[in-house]
């Protein structure tokens, strides 16, 4: 079994950034700059929103975080967002999710500009990826083509089951593995939970990818010898022997799973270091308007 290490891949890819940031600079260019606008809050949120942007200090980008309490109207927000998309010096920006209950989540996303939409998340940006056009692919699933990639995992032709139908990550990973180029040309079943018997198609998997957020969901006895076994599960469990009182455990059983595949990812350390550095590679498209 081999570790799909998401930790060591995720500095690479950052490396790489930071050193064609560093060649732009010397060569008097626009450096890339990414804001991020976080509502509330949520302890996970300001933790994934402040690792975005200590990652762009570290790689060279500009950042600015525009921060607001859970009470902002809609109109705020969507006023904020106008704003961004009319900053020549911003080239791409993220509304960290979820959003609180009162603000319209689909209003807010449709009116980010889709050139500076380096989540991914716009249905402009969602069309042109389902329609094989150049457009920002959503972070985690850009992270999990990479771990694919980097690791010379052969799709073609593979049976791959999705768990999980969020627009963020099961539903555009159902949609690039099945597209006809590399890492693809799969068979693809998409899971989700009206699935009847999961474990009838997990058994029939090459690659199995889960998203769904059920600590162990994925046993050792529903995978084929042999499997390459993607966990994008992190949900936070008590833990009382760690200072932040919390761990993080996937979606997978890994203890027993590992000893059944050929590849997997470990929780944490997986799937999400790379999510960072994929925010970060649709920030550099946009600055260098790779995209449109
Ligand atoms: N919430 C959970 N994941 C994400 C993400 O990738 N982007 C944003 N904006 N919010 C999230």
């Amino acid at each position: 079994m081999t570790l799909l290490d998401g930790k060591k891949t995720s500095e690479a890819i950052q490396n790489e950034i930071a050193a064609e940031v560093a060649a732009i600079r010397a060569n008097g260019g626009k450096v890339p700059h990414l804001a991020a606008v976080l509502v509330g809050n949520d302890g996970g949120s300001i933790t994934y929103v402040t690792n975005k942007v200590a990652t762009c200090e570290r790689i060279g980008f500009g950042s600015s975080l525009i921060r607001y309490e859970d009470t902002v109207t809609e109109e705020e927000l969507l006023n904020k967002i106008k704003e961004l998309n009319e900053d020549d010096e911003v080239d791409g920006f993220i509304v960290q999710l979820p959003l609180p209950r009162h603000i319209d989540t689909e209003k807010v996303i449709e009116a980010i500009d889709p050139k500076k939409d380096v989540d991914g998340f716009h249905p402009t940006n969602v069309g042109r990826m389902v329609a094989g056009l150049p457009a920002y692919l959503p972070a985690t699933p850009a992270g999990i083509l990479q771990l694919l990639m980097r690791y010379e995992i052969e799709t073609k032709g593979k049976h791959c089951v999705v768990i999980g139908r969020s627009n963020i990550v099961g539903t555009p990973m159902s949609i690039l593995m099945s597209k006809s180029t590399y890492p693809g040309n799969c068979t693809v079943t998409l899971c989700h939970r009206h699935t009847a018997d999961l474990a009838y198609h997990t058994r029939q998997a090459d690659i199995i990818i889960v998203a769904v957020g059920q600590p162990g969901l994925i046993t050792a006895d529903m995978v084929k010898e042999g499997a390459v076994v993607i966990d994008v599960g992190t949900t936070r469990v008590p833990d009382a022997s760690r200072k932040s009182g919390f761990r993080l455990r996937g979606d997978v059983d890994f203890e027993g799973v590992a000893e059944k595949c050929s590849y997997i990812t470990p929780v944490p350390g997986g799937v999400g270091p790379l999510t960072i550095a994929m925010l970060m590679t649709n920030t550099l498209r946009a600055a260098k308007k790779e995209v449109y």
